[in-house]
């Protein structure tokens, strides 16, 4: 079965603009229930009211970091009928290691909380909820957002591509839990998802955006594309693990090619 096809209600965390509101948009055009969260209340009453029913919306800066368990249990008490959480929150910051005025020691905590620490805490505290929905014999589905700067490093951007390579490399150990879970229901039912991007128009390149450099693929182009894999059904029967477009999906090709290749043959697929 595809992604797009076992949704019921989705969960996704940083939604209020870019690629989260469009998945958020196009998951509630197909007939799902929606739940969309981000720190901006202006932008969540504006997308709740434009898109009606079959939504609701929560305020949630997710770097408060002691209140993240909390807050996700009361999204799930609220909607336990949430079988797929889509984590979106990132950004990038450009800066030279080895020039410290070009940064302060709070821009990378906050960047390293968003990006890494806070999903952490968030993959910890919804994973239980999916996995007992999939204990039913459910679909449930847990989805990241990775870059292809996780795969080939840009050192332009040093903090945010090793947020990134962390990420992939939690929905890699992320995989290796759920098929070492004793639960076989939770085995077959329970995916792990990457989607990996490459540069795209969203306000993500606010801080940095250069008309003489390198442009970014249209949002709708990489919609359309995402949405077109999220409806399909791996090899295997189940979902495909990664969901990668344009440039993204060359990056990560060489991994799972190479890395991927080597850890199914030693038996720790992931
Ligand atoms: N656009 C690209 O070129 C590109 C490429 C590869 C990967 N990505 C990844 O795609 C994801 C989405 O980015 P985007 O391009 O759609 O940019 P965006 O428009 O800036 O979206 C970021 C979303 O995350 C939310 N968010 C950020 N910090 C948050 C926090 N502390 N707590 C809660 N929500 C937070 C924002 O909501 P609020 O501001 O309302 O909190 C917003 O909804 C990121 O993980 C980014 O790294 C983007």
């Amino acid at each position: 079965m595809s992604i797009t096809s076992t949704i019921k209600t989705i969960l996704i965390v940083g939604a209020t603009s870019g690629l989260g509101e469009q998945f958020a948009r196009r998951l509630h055009a197909m007939g799902k229930k929606v739940i969309i969260t981000g720190r901006r209340a202006e932008r969540l009453s504006f997308l709740k009211a434009e898109l009606g029913t079959k939504i609701d919306a929560y305020q949630w800066d997710i770097t408060d970091l002691d209140k993240v368990s909390s807050r996700a249990s009361e999204i799930t008490t609220a909607h336990p009928d949430t079988n797929s959480i889509f984590i979106m929150p990132g950004f990038g910051s450009i800066l030279n290691f080895l020039d410290p005025s070009t940064s302060t020691d709070a821009k990378i905590i906050a960047e390293c909380n968003t990006n890494v620490t806070a999903q952490m805490l968030l993959t910890r505290a919804f994973m239980p909820h999916l996995a007992s929905v999939a204990a039913k014999g459910l679909p449930a589905s847990y989805l990241l957002m990775g870059s292809g700067m996780g795969f080939v490093p840009n050192g332009t951007f040093p903090v945010y591509v090793a947020t990134k390579a962390a990420i992939h490399a939690l929905a890699v150990a992320l995989r290796q839990n759920v098929s070492k879970d004793k639960n076989q229901n939770v085995k077959n039912n329970l995916s792990v998802v990457e989607v990996v991007a490459p540069y795209v128009a969203t306000d993500f390149d606010k801080e940095f955006r250069n008309p003489a450099g390198p442009q970014p693929m249209p949002l709708e182009e990489f919609m359309e594309n995402a949405m077109a894999q999220l409806a399909l059904m791996g090899e295997d029967g189940k979902p495909p693990k990664e969901v990668a477009v344009g440039s993204a999906q060359l990056r990560l090709g060489l991994w799972r090619n190479s890395v991927g290749k080597y850890m199914k043959e030693v038996g720790m697929e992931g």
